[in-house]
């Protein structure tokens, strides 16, 4: 019988210290490991790429290192996979997950609601490589099929819900269009604002899972990070010889650590994140000084259906329209008294930012408008905080504009 979510995210890839028999994992802060003869290293470095990830081995941390190796176990545990990678931040994962599955003489397809960071990737960085990557509006499966038609893709980038305007797009159908098409698309799926507690997009035909681990993941927001989850553990450690240490984009064993040990409560604090959420976003719609509000698991947000079918709970992100611009930055001007204003997302205490302004403040104009980046919408990232203590601070602050 499959463990629950929450005996895996405590159990899931630890076992006491087999030397010291400490019960949490040690930070193994060490570049390097030493072996007593040329046999022995030979003989350890055969696993060092994870082929078998229960038995790694290890000879340099750049590729490997026992913490992190417990966190990317742990992952694989929760999240219900074959293996992970884990990376220095997020942006190191779509990226590092986007190049690896990149074949010279094809394109990339990015839906056009991706992280600012990711549009960022996909519209100045990869051009400059000689990489060409078009965007699309990935609700309209017809233009989806059309686009796949007449390019030739080697992979699809997308996520859901999206952020900030927090768009759901239907896992199952996108991707069996796409490998219906030509199965040696590869799909990557940055799953970071559902959280692999709420949403299982490989179960949904996705290749590659990946999540900002700086975010609900670690929960506390002290410790970047990034992962890579997918089935196949022989194209994890090809990805891991080739570009973990090529690109050395690996995560400290400290920040491992963090990340190991926020993992424990996922199961627990996105639940009641979902919770809470779910409660502030009715408040927020029968709120007079609320133009709308756009949260997955309200009958009015445009996805509803499609993000019933795949998502459950609904998460810890939401986002709102105020009237206008000038009652947005009234908002935001100190008149909150719990939560605070700030570009990061997946906390365990609320946070509020203003994505016109802040995370997505450079993206293309025409882009902002066709994604409905407006001048006033808020995004909200639900914290564990008391309900209604939450509810009080809103109450108060959209009183005050
Ligand atoms: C949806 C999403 N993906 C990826 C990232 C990038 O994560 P990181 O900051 O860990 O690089 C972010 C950051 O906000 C994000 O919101």
């Amino acid at each position: 019988m499959k463990r629950g979510l929450n005996t895996r995210g405590i159990h899931g890839g630890e076992r006491p210290d087999p030397i010291t028999r400490a019960l949490k994992t040690p930070i193994y802060a060490s570049n390097t490991f030493a072996y007593p003869s040329m046999e022995d290293f030979f003989s350890a470095a055969v696993n060092a790429y994870g082929i078998n990830p229960e038995e790694f081995t290890y000879f340099y941390t750049r590729t490997s290192n026992p913490t992190t190796n417990a966190l990317e176990l742990k992952l694989a545990s929760i999240i219900d996979c074959k293996g992970t990678i884990t990376t220095s931040s997020g942006m190191a994962a779509i990226t590092f997950a986007i190049l690896a599955n990149y074949r010279v003489g094809t394109k990339i397809l990015a839906s056009d609601s991706v992280y600012r960071s990711t549009n960022q990737f996909a519209t100045e960085t990869l051009p400059k490589m000689g990489i060409e990557c078009d965007n699309l509006d990935f609700r309209d499966l017809h233009s989806l099929e059309n686009q796949l038609k007449g390019n030739n893709y080697s992979v699809v980038h997308f996520e859901s819900p999206a952020n900030p305007t927090m768009r759901c797009y239907d896992i199952k159908a996108i991707c069996d269009l796409i490998h219906e098409y030509n199965a040696e698309i590869k799909v990557t799926f940055d799953n970071t604002f559902a959280t692999p507690i709420c949403q299982h997009p490989l179960k949904m035909g996705v290749d590659f899972e990946i999540h900002s681990s700086s975010k609900f993941i670690n929960g506390h927001g002290d410790a970047l990070g990034g992962i890579i989850a997918c089935n196949n553990t022989e194209v994890l450690a090809d990805f891991r010889r080739q570009f973990c240490e090529t690109l050395g984009q690996t995560p400290s064993p400290l920040n491992s650590f963090f990340i190991l040990r926020g993992l424990k409560t996922l199961g627990l604090r996105v639940k009641e994140q979902s919770n809470n959420a779910l409660k502030v976003a009715r408040f927020l719609e029968e709120h007079k000084k609320v133009n709308r509000v756009f949260y997955p698991g309200l009958p009015s947000h445009p996805q509803f259906e499609i993000a019933k079918k795949q998502m459950d709970p609904f998460g810890g992100m939401l986002a709102f329209e105020l009237k206008n611009e000038e009652e947005a930055r009234n908002l935001l001007n100190n008149k909150f008294q719990i939560i605070q204003l700030a570009m990061d997302l997946g906390d365990i205490q609320t946070l509020i930012e203003w994505p016109y302004i802040m995370t997505h403040y450079d993206l293309d104009y025409d882009l902002k408008v066709a994604t409905g980046i407006t001048e006033r919408l808020l995004r909200l990232s639900i914290g564990i905080e008391d309900v209604e203590d939450l509810i009080a601070d809103l109450d108060q602050s959209l009183a005050q504009i």
